[in-house]
């Protein structure tokens, strides 16, 4: 039968039968997989999260995060120049807090002279171009490592909860960050948060929302890194991070926090949710963001010391996976591998 015969029969979305089709025809060529590639990684999609902390000249090593590091900030304005210089267009900045001014309350977070105000304020004074992003949750400063205000049975207050980080969003944006990213898991904290930036005039300063966060075990090198893990002990954060067995209730959390004024939203962790990430952005048609995090990025690092993987290969295939489910940027510890190697092509 001469070839396509039935071709005009079957319907659009039945591909056609071999030896009509042969997919491999253009997978055979470099040029024709370039040509057809539908989902495609840049340097615009980055966001490169750091860890800071106080001090002179302080570098400490993470061991469960190989190549990341804690810098004091006269280390960390380099980093902000590589970003600049490779165009990574973000860096998310994670505080490590000394541990004498963790309390219960967390109050250092609220403090305009604290380490993230600082740090922004010299950032942004040195490298204005450069996207500073800052996290908002309790968890680097409370003695307890909860993001939120604990009450006597050891619950998460919600309310009271939201205040304190109503005021801690509105010290970041005064000290002149561009994002804010609520990583809280607390109800209405985009709402409240969103209020307070208006009022206070800050009606640039944008919200990426940790919309759907989930109680996540990758989560632990992260909290080796800020140093909250041995703070947290045997605890979870089960009662506000969104239960690994759930997805319709990830489009719930991210519609509250698009009507609360969120103006991009985030799935968290990464690579094993890439599901919420393809239906929150097929039914929100936002700015979708997914975090590839801390535990994402030792395991990838492990198996690649052990020579199990090929690091620069997962690395980007990993990275183009989250632009194939629907995701317009990635956090990721790889923003600047990865940028070096789109540069070198
Ligand atoms: C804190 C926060 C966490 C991460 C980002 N912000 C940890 C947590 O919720 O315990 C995790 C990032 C990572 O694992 O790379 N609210």
């Amino acid at each position: 039968p001469a070839l396509g015969c039935c071709y005009r029969t079957v319907p659009l979305r039945t591909p056609p039968a071999f030896p009509a089709a042969r997919p491999r025809r253009l997978r055979r060529d470099e040029f024709t997989r370039r040509l057809v590639r539908e989902a495609s990684l840049s340097v615009d999609d980055l966001i490169y999260p750091v860890f800071v902390l106080d001090g002179q000249k302080v570098a400490q090593d993470v061991p469960s995060m190989p190549g990341v590091r804690r810098l004091s900030l006269d280390l960390l304005l380099p980093v902000a120049e590589q970003c600049l210089e490779l165009g990574v267009p973000v860096m998310a900045l994670f505080p490590a807090i000394d541990p004498a001014l963790k309390t219960d309350d967390g109050r250092e977070a609220c403090n305009p002279d604290g380490l993230v105000p600082r740090v922004v304020r010299a950032l942004k004074e040195r490298f204005p171009e450069l996207g500073v992003l800052t996290d908002v949750a309790l968890d680097p400063y409370t003695t307890h490592g909860q993001d939120g205000l604990v009450d006597a049975t050891g619950y998460i207050l919600n309310d009271e909860t939201v205040e304190v980080l109503v005021k801690q969003a509105l010290v970041q944006a005064e000290a002149g960050v561009d994002i804010v990213a609520p990583s809280d898991m607390m109800d209405g904290r985009i709402g409240a948060i969103r209020q307070a930036l208006e009022a206070g005039g800050h009606i640039h300063t944008r919200i990426m929302a940790y919309s759907a966060k989930y109680a996540s075990a990758f989560y632990g090198p992260f909290r080796d890194a800020v140093g909250s893990r041995s703070n947290l002990g045997r605890s979870n954060k089960k009662v506000y991070q969104m239960d690994p067995g759930n997805s319709d209730e990830a489009l719930r959390e991210v519609a509250m926090d698009i009507a609360e004024g969120a103006d991009m939203v985030m799935v968290k962790p990464g690579l094993p949710y890439l599901d919420i990430v393809r239906r929150v952005k097929d039914e929100f048609r936002v700015p979708t963001f997914a975090y590839q995090v801390s535990g994402e990025y030792a395991m990838l690092k492990a198996a690649a010391a052990n020579g199990w993987l090929d690091h620069d290969a997962v690395m980007m295939e990993s990275l183009l996976a989250f632009k194939r489910a629907g995701a317009d940027g990635v956090l990721t510890y790889f923003a600047l591998e990865a940028a070096r190697l789109l540069r070198r092509g």
